[in-house]
């Protein structure tokens, strides 16, 4: 079969650029590897975790929340099963709205291993080991990451006692203790999962700080929260050993300032220690693909590699791991393949961590101004002067706007708080439009909402806050 456009990899970055490509007239083939599509995203990632988060985070507010505001039930408990069951329902849906969207679009999906055999040809073996020749006059690589493991440890994760997010999002029961290597996203938001159903969590980090990158004071205040729910955490220490125990797994760290060697027993061990641009049986040797020295696939800034006809987006490629930002460059991509102009603005890229409160980032830390000798104005806003926060008994957290100093322009925002990830929109919209403090917070916002924290946060950076 010959198409305009074959893209490898189903995931958030591949089925956004099959559909937008569709929808621009092209014809277009997804070769996919997994029985449904999605990606990691959709079948063991994003979505599936957010199920369990939300799961966990209401059986939370029933044992904490419920009587302060005068809700009455009996003794709240987890049931695993229907809540995994949950947990695999809001999968199932959303890979067959995938499926569904490839009909409606009229997208062929092609099951099987893409391999490239060169400019305009891929190969794809089926799981029974056939092997068919799909022709494109580009290919798009979508293939996303896979968890990368220790940097210089060896590890054996067989998915049930030492675990990847794949197996921390499958436990039978509830592990007793979990040690979660790595103090990144992934460790925290599936740490918080498992310490909300009962699992003593302690959380091992290299770096001083959890949420390496994230501005310096919102990753304090998170730490502080995250803490007072019962998570233990050895900042500052570097895992040197993962292994199988005789009941359960044990844990080596030692200091990254020097000293002694320590060791933490648990009934499972997460690894969240990053992930890794996935090209694996991709053929890209062969087909004269340059990679990064991280293993990512070189592209320019219209996603080309090297080889004429061949592109990449998402986690393959060079850019944070989050899949908006290889949906944007998937419809980016299927526009310059349509003769469009396609971009993307990688200035304005919010990123959300999914605990509770959450954690909600756009535009430039605090740290990042520094770095770069930029003049700017801080304006922040705590929930706790918050009507609906109050009423929400949602008070934990801040707003914090940065401005330029001179020009009053956004320039970053960040938020700790109940609906953190949906408030970030409204900086990132503005942020898009170059706007300033002074317009955000002019703009009249609606009574009592816990977006008046953000107004709030930006009329202290323009000029003073009125409700503290
Ligand atoms: P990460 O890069 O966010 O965090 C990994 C952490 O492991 C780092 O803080 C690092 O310092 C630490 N680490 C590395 N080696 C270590 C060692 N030997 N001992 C102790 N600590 C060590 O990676 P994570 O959490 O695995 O996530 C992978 C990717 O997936 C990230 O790019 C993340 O942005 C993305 N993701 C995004 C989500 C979201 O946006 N809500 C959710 C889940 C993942």
């Amino acid at each position: 079969m010959s198409y305009d456009v074959v893209v490898i990899g189903s995931g958030p970055g591949g089925y956004v650029c099959a559909i937008k490509a569709a929808q621009l007239g092209l014809k277009v083939a997804v070769v996919e590897k997994r029985a449904t599509y999605g990606g990691t995203c959709l079948n063991i990632g994003c979505i599936p975790s957010k199920a369990l988060l939300y799961a966990s985070e209401m059986l939370a507010e029933a044992e904490h929340s419920f009587g302060q505001l005068g809700v009455v039930v009996g003794k709240p408990k987890a049931d695993l099963v229907t809540m995994m069951a949950h947990k695999d329902a809001t999968v199932a849906s959303n890979v067959n709205g995938v499926a569904f969207l490839f009909k409606k679009n009229k997208i062929d999906g092609i099951r099987g291993t893409g391999r490239i055999l060169g400019p305009g040809k891929v190969a794809v073996t089926a799981d029974d080991g056939k092997v068919t020749e799909v022709e494109g006059k580009a290919i798009v690589i979508a293939t996303g990451s896979d968890v990368a493991g220790i940097p210089g440890v060896k590890v054996d994760i067989d998915e049930k006692v030492i675990v990847s997010s794949t197996g921390a999002l499958e436990f039978a029961k509830v592990p007793g203790s979990l040690v979660v290597v790595g103090g990144g996203v992934i460790g925290l938001e599936l740490g918080s999962v498992w310490a909300r159903l009962g699992s003593k969590v302690t959380v091992v980090e290299y770096l001083d700080t959890i949420l390496g990158g994230m501005d310096g004071e919102v990753a304090k205040q998170a730490q502080r929260l995250l803490a007072k729910q019962g998570l233990a955490f050895h900042l500052g220490a570097k895992v040197t050993g993962v292994e199988k125990a005789k009941k359960g797994a044990k844990v080596t760290f030692e200091s990254v300032k020097g000293g002694e060697a320590q060791t933490i027993e648990a009934d499972a061990v997460l690894i969240a220690t990053g992930r890794r641009a996935y090209t694996d049986k991709l053929g890209l040797a062969e087909a004269g693909v340059a990679v990064d020295e991280r293993g990512r696939v070189k592209t320019d800034s219209h996603f080309r590699t090297n080889v004429d006809g061949i592109y990449a987006i998402g986690d393959a490629i060079a850019g944070p791991m989050l899949a908006h930002k290889a949906e944007d460059e998937g419809v980016a991509v299927a526009e310059i393949l349509a003769g469009q102009a396609g971009h993307v603005n990688y200035d304005v890229i919010p990123s959300v961590v999914y605990t509770s409160p959450e954690i909600a980032s756009v535009g430039k830390t605090e740290e990042e101004l520094k770095k770069a000798g930029i003049e700017y104005k801080v304006g922040k806003f705590p929930f706790t002067a918050n009507g609906r926060a109050r009423a929400m008994l949602a008070t934990d957290g801040f707003v914090k706007i940065l401005a330029d100093k001179k020009t009053d322009r956004v320039l970053g925002a960040h938020i700790v708080g109940r609906s953190a990830g949906e408030l970030i929109q409204e900086a990132s919209v503005l942020m898009e439009f170059g706007g300033s403090a002074e317009d955000l917070a002019r703009t009249c916002h609606p009574h009592p909402t816990l977006s008046e924290a953000v107004k709030e946060a930006a009329l202290a950076a323009f000029f003073k806050s009125i409700h503290i």
